[in-house]
């Protein structure tokens, strides 16, 4: 039986340059989509998919991440006197209460490989979720926990992917796989006319903890950083690693496209929004 996960890191010491000005002085990851900021719904994934101990691989500029995981005692007081149960229990409810978060600096930025090395004092020598807060995906079964079950079937490293159009190629990692989607090759943002397939990773790895030795000897790949993809092209020569179809609709909130379709899906999920928002004038 595979070990359970119950690590999941959260690389979240990007800029966010796209969302300039919005991300001056906020965390893109605190953006919020309707009335939750990103990280919260990436937080409910993990802890979703079994996941009680919450690493997150952050930066200076990004200290109010751990504002919002954190107890706010007076707040929760005016909420109480004031009779605002409901929302009194939003709060509460963010994190339960058997997770624990640890917060990692990635002193520089020196790439997604990089900030996922940093997490292994918190991780160990166990399986772990990573998870990037960037893409959001709506599923009746969170996208964690399904491959969580997938990796309790046979123990290999899962890794969440969707087709994308060929000319998007030069924006993700891509995987080329046999007919059981076993990994064969993985690179990092290749041309079009170099892509081995147009099957592109996604935000959602189940890694074993054998990609730590391989991201301590991976050096600076494309765009000049240490990449999550080049350490798991190297842990395929020893392990099999197996691409995941996974069933729902990713969001890319790291660019605004993506960001107001998944704000307007959202709303029109919510009866209440949806009504509102069929009635305005024009709709
Ligand atoms: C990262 C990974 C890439 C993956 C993508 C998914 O790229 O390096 O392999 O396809 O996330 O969102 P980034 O978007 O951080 O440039």
């Amino acid at each position: 039986m595979p070990a359970k996960v119950r690590t999941a890191v959260f690389p979240v010491a990007g800029r966010g340059t796209r969302f300039l000005p919005a991300t001056k002085a906020v965390p893109k990851e605190l953006l919020p989509i309707v009335d939750r900021p990103l990280i919260q719904y990436a937080v409910e994934e993990a802890v979703e998919a079994g996941a009680t101990r919450l690493v997150f691989i952050t930066h200076s500029s990004k200290r109010a991440i751990e504002d919002h995981f954190d107890m706010d005692p007076e707040l929760e007081r005016a909420l109480a006197e004031s009779g605002k149960t409901e929302l009194l229990d939003s709060l509460r409810g963010l994190l339960p209460k058997e997770a624990s978060c640890v917060y990692i600096r990635q002193g520089e930025p020196l790439g997604l490989g990089h900030a996922v090395l940093c997490a292994l004092p918190a991780v160990g020598d166990e399986p772990f979720f990573v998870h990037l807060p960037d893409d959001l995906i709506r599923a009746d079964t969170g996208c964690l926990a399904q491959m969580a079950a997938e990796f309790a079937g046979h123990g290999d490293s899962v890794i969440a992917v969707e087709e994308v159009p060929r000319e998007k190629t030069g924006s993700y990692g891509i995987v080329a796989v046999d007919d059981e989607l076993r990994l064969q090759q993985i690179v990092e943002k290749p041309a079009p006319d170099q892509a081995p397939s147009t099957l592109a990773v996604v935000g959602r790895y189940l890694l074993t903890p054998g990609v730590f030795a391989k991201l301590q000897t991976t050096g600076r790949g494309a765009g000049g950083e240490i990449q999550l993809t080049d350490a798991i092209a190297d842990l395929l020569v020893d392990q099999t690693v197996r691409a995941y179809r996974f069933a729902g609709t990713r969001y890319d909130c790291g660019n605004k496209l993506g960001y107001v379709q998944a704000n307007i899906d959202y709303a029109l999920a919510d009866p209440e929004l949806a009504a509102g928002l069929r009635g305005l004038p024009g709709t």
